[in-house]
């Protein structure tokens, strides 16, 4: 059964326009119709073919600005498979941005899927070793990058700043919620930026998030931190679930794997194993472990990142 909220993006010549619906699917499982739970899956991966997920509503505003600000660039930092990376090199290249990617590792990378799209969408990229990225917050080091590349505009890892969450407050709509009137909703955490932004825009929902890293603890102020730089006011109605890591970030075993092939194959929904694998195949256990009453109804959120599935044949 598929409904519709919002419109999919063409990303032409107005891009972060929605012009089309956004599906969202009915998953029944013998699970969630054992404990009658009704569970809903938004499919944020539809926004765009490439600029999709959770990081169509986090560059919005991002790229938007950047682009009337007449700045040079925009430079962002990530790992070599960074769905943010991607995402922001795919925009730039439509919006006729330049983009430069300062990636976590050796040049070698650069020969992977995710890099070689970025790199044909002209973006520019720098590699640099562990010690060098763990200085990707300080100010002077992002000076340093200012003058090399001539003054572009400083987007965080995974793009999660004010302008993000401004975006990612625009990803649940009033007909949407009206129509699933959802209990939860849920979905993968990385640096906590979207979860921060569904939050402010929706004070009434209980939002969850499930971090994939390990040991994410320090996600609870990161999060407080990121609503507080937005000006916003954070209203308590989020809880983050540490158990959805699976061994930890970019881990995957070999049950999860087996999780999504299944969910591809049972229910055509496909996931990817860093970030929506973890969080359904979690939210999955949740729901066997009893922490949902009868009838609740469950909204869990397909942040995207699919092109990420191809660092496991690579
Ligand atoms: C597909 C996908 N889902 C979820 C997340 C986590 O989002 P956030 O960093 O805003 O918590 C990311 C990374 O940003 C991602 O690429």
């Amino acid at each position: 059964m598929t409904k519709s909220t919002r419109w999919v993006s063409s990303f032409g010549k107005a891009p972060f326009q929605l012009n089309q619906h956004l599906p969202v699917i009915r998953l029944v499982t013998p699970l969630t119709e054992e404990r009658g739970i009704e569970l809903w899956v938004l499919r944020l991966d539809q926004t765009d073919s490439v600029v999709s997920g959770n990081k169509w509503f986090k560059l919005k505003y991002n790229l938007l600005q950047a682009r009337e600000s007449g700045r040079s660039a925009v430079l962002s930092f990530g790992g070599a498979y960074s769905n943010h990376i991607h995402a922001l090199a795919r925009a730039g290249f439509l919006m006729g941005i330049q983009t430069i990617g300062v990636i976590r590792g050796e040049p070698e990378y650069a020969n992977n899927p995710t890099l070689q799209d970025a790199i044909e969408w002209g973006m520019k990229l720098q590699f640099v070793d562990r010690k060098t990225y763990r200085r990707r917050h300080d100010t002077d080091y992002q000076e340093l990058l200012s003058k090399t590349f001539d003054d572009p505009v400083i987007i965080p890892e995974g793009g999660s700043n004010s302008l993000a969450i401004k975006g990612c407050a625009e990803i649940l709509s009033d007909e949407l919620l009206s129509r699933i009137q959802p209990d939860q909703i849920v979905l993968p955490c990385g640096t906590g930026g979207t979860l921060a932004g569904l939050c402010v825009a929706n004070p009434e929902l209980n939002i969850l998030g499930i971090p994939v890293l390990k040991g994410a603890d320090f996600l609870y102020q990161d999060i407080r931190n990121l609503i507080q730089d937005a000006g916003m006011e954070d209203s308590d109605n989020w809880q983050l679930d540490l158990e959805g890591h699976y061994g930890g970030y970019a881990k995957a075993d070999s049950s999860l794997i087996a999780f999504i092939q299944q969910m591809n194959s049972l229910h055509h929904l496909p996931l990817e194993q860093v970030y929506t694998g973890k969080m359904l195949m979690r939210l999955m256990e949740r729901i066997d472990a009893g922490l949902y009453p009868e009838g609740s109804s469950i909204l869990a959120l397909h942040t995207g990142g699919l092109q990420g599935t191809r660092s496991l044949e690579y």
